[in-house]
């Protein structure tokens, strides 16, 4: 393949470009180094084009592009909604105006699409809890009840065809981008693969900015000597996937794109469902460093549990993810951060 690789500077971008270099592929990169996660803007070289997904421009010798350039993060303040929307939505939007005559695109979604989980309640079966309330939270009551009887509500996996619930602007912002590269493929008759990728953990995570996602946060606290300070009762319920494993992810939906139908969404988790309380001591055991404390404290816009099945890409393309938590959080150690 001939490969486009928006956002190829970042976190995941690296891995997907490594991925798709071992395979044999041409990658051109389009990244932004934007100064908010790049420290340093780099000179443009072969293979690589420093600038915005937001300019319009055209790409030659082009087969596939892999549109991973986004502005990340928790989303939920409104000073930068407006950021989120003109990344994101804007930046797929001139982007797929930009393909010409290119027909397959995979695009970064993320879990984050769906809100909170799935749920089930014994009497009334699967529910949808209501927001969270702080009088529950500062009350350590973190499990959402059952929305009619009030009972608990036991977790379960996300499918694919769950109604999306984007809670915050960057949900919204990467559900925007899955609707336009589906109109996108309508009206050209192209195809587009939406990853939902899951908790992305691993070497290169970015940590000490606004971005880091909890794993690279709790490396950081033992880096210092410090406790990692695990939030609500720690029972909260996520599915950490290896970065590596979503590059092969990345790399193989891109490849299989032909035989795709215009539009398919996959989600992208290791199929192990973990707790945040687990992973922080998973963590520090592998560190040899404090054990971690649970402090009660939350984030209003956090949801209890988010964990999906990763089935759909497992039969349709026989993507396999390689590493468990424990292998996989000892690369991480051992690793250099982002
Ligand atoms: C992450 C992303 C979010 C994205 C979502 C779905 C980040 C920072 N978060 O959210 O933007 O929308 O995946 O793709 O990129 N926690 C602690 N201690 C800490 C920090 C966090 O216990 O010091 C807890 C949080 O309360 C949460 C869990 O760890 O329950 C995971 O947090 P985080 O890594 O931010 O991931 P998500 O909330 O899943």
């Amino acid at each position: 393949m001939r490969v486009l690789l928006t956002g190829g500077a970042g976190f995941i971008g690296t891995h997907v470009h490594a991925q798709l270099l071992a395979e044999g592929h041409e990658v051109t990169v389009l990244d932004s180094f934007r100064p908010d996660v790049h420290a340093n803007r780099p000179e443009p070289r072969p293979g690589l084009i420093v600038g915005d997904v937001r300019d319009p421009r055209t790409f030659d010798g082009i087969d596939t592009v892999v549109h991973l350039a986004a502005k990340v993060g928790l989303g939920v303040h409104l000073d930068d909604i407006d950021d989120y929307v003109s990344s994101n939505s804007l930046g797929t939007a001139v982007l797929l105006k930009s393909l010409g005559t290119i027909r397959n695109l995979v695009y970064a979604s993320s879990m984050v699409v769906y809100g909170e989980g799935r749920y089930d309640c014994p009497t009334h079966g699967q529910v949808a809890p209501g927001p969270r309330r702080t009088d529950d939270l500062d009350n350590g009551r973190f499990e959402p009840p059952c929305p009619y009887c009030g009972a608990p509500l036991e977790p379960g996996l996300v499918t694919e065809d769950a109604a999306p619930d984007p809670r915050n602007a960057y949900a919204a912002s990467k559900l925007n981008g899955e609707h336009l590269a589906a109109t996108w493929a309508r009206e050209t008759g192209g195809r587009v693969t939406a990853l939902r990728f899951h908790n992305v953990y691993g070497p290169g995570m970015p940590r000490n900015t606004p971005y880091a996602g909890v794993a690279a946060i709790f490396r950081s606290a033992l880096e210092r000597g410090e406790t990692p300070r695990v939030f609500e009762d720690g029972g909260q319920r996520r599915d950490f996937v290896h970065v590596r494993d979503i590059a092969t992810a990345v790399t193989l939906s891109a490849a299989a794109l032909p035989d795709q139908p215009a539009f398919t969404a996959y989600n992208v988790g290791s199929g192990t469902v973990t707790t945040i309380g687990e992973v922080a001591a998973e963590l520090s055991q592998a560190y040899g460093g404090a054990p971690p404390i649970v402090t009660g404290e939350y984030r209003l816009g956090d949801v209890r549990h988010i964990t999906a099945s990763s089935d759909r890409l497992k039969h349709a393309l026989g993507w396999k993810p390689a590493y468990d938590l424990s292998a996989g959080l000892t690369d991480l150690l051992g690793s250099a951060a982002g």
